[in-house]
């Protein structure tokens, strides 16, 4: 299970994606990054942080730890902006954390250089969870003491938005050509090799006992948060013995 926190203090909100998380400090002294249950895209987000997060983490890359934090809707009542007060009013209950990684650079493949295996890890695991937010233009991707730390995977798993459709979505393949990590040589295949016999339907059930089932509970046609942890695996199960076939404009792409 995720680690339990409760947020004490409201620092600020943080601007430069799209959807407006914001820093806080919890009842364990640490500084996380706040993503509201009340944010416009709503709990689908946080199950997608969830699931990715702690499925990139079990194939080795890293991701920075990842809690629920408690909020309690009077924390925005001394907020001066509006739009953060109604996140915050909106978002009593459980939130996603993430560990707040202090002086953390964004990434810039410039000057930055990113092995080819390492390259080719983080493009099979984006295609094989459907990542549209690892552009060049928002790479999503943080320089923390030396190495790279992937964040902010709201954006995946569209199928998760369609259930009934959600076999066909998850068949399509996966399009590179804006992709962070293009310029560095991806070595797809050798990653592909490695990880995808990692992505057992074992593993998938440990990935999903994860989502809190609060995020989960009331989706129209499952009866259990369980019932719905199974479809979320099912398509990632169904996805990663192929997807590295179906990853289109890399360099080399035919
Ligand atoms: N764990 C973190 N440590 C340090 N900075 C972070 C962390 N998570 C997010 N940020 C910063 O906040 C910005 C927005 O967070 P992100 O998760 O990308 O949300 P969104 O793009 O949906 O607004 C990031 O681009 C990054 O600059
Ligand atoms: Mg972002």
């Amino acid at each position: 299970m995720l680690k339990e926190v409760i947020a004490t203090r409201f620092i600020a909100p943080l601007r430069e994606g799209g959807s407006l998380p914001g820093l806080v400090e919890a009842d364990d002294l640490g500084t996380y990054v706040l993503k509201f249950t009340g944010a416009g895209q709503g709990r689908k987000t946080l199950v997608a942080e969830v699931v990715c997060g702690e499925l990139a983490r079990r194939l080795g890359l890293r991701v920075p730890r990842l809690v629920t934090v408690e909020l309690d809707p009077v924390l925005g009542l001394g907020e001066p902006e509006q739009e953060v007060q109604r996140l915050l009013k909106s978002s009593g209950g459980t939130n996603l954390g993430m560990d707040f990684l202090s002086g953390a650079l964004g990434f810039d493949p410039l000057a930055f250089e990113v092995s080819p295996e390492e390259a080719g890890r983080i493009v099979w695991f984006d295609a094989l969870v459907n990542n549209v937010d690892r552009s060049w233009r928002n790479p999503n991707l943080l320089r923390w003491r030396g190495e790279l730390w992937l964040i902010d995977h709201g954006a995946t798993m569209i199928w998760h938005h369609n259930w009934p459709g959600a076999e066909a979505s998850a068949a399509r393949p996966y399009d590179a050509f804006d992709h962070a990590l293009k310029t560095c040589a991806p070595d797809v295949a050798s990653a592909a090799a490695e990880l995808a016999p990692q992505v057992t339907g074992e593993l998938l059930a440990e990935v999903t006992a994860e989502i809190p089932d609060a995020w989960l509970a009331g989706e129209p046609g499952f009866d259990t948060p369980d019932a719905l942890r199974s479809a979320y695996a099912r398509p990632l199960l169904a996805r990663a013995a192929t997807v590295h076939q179906h990853i289109h404009g890399l360099e080399g792409d035919q």
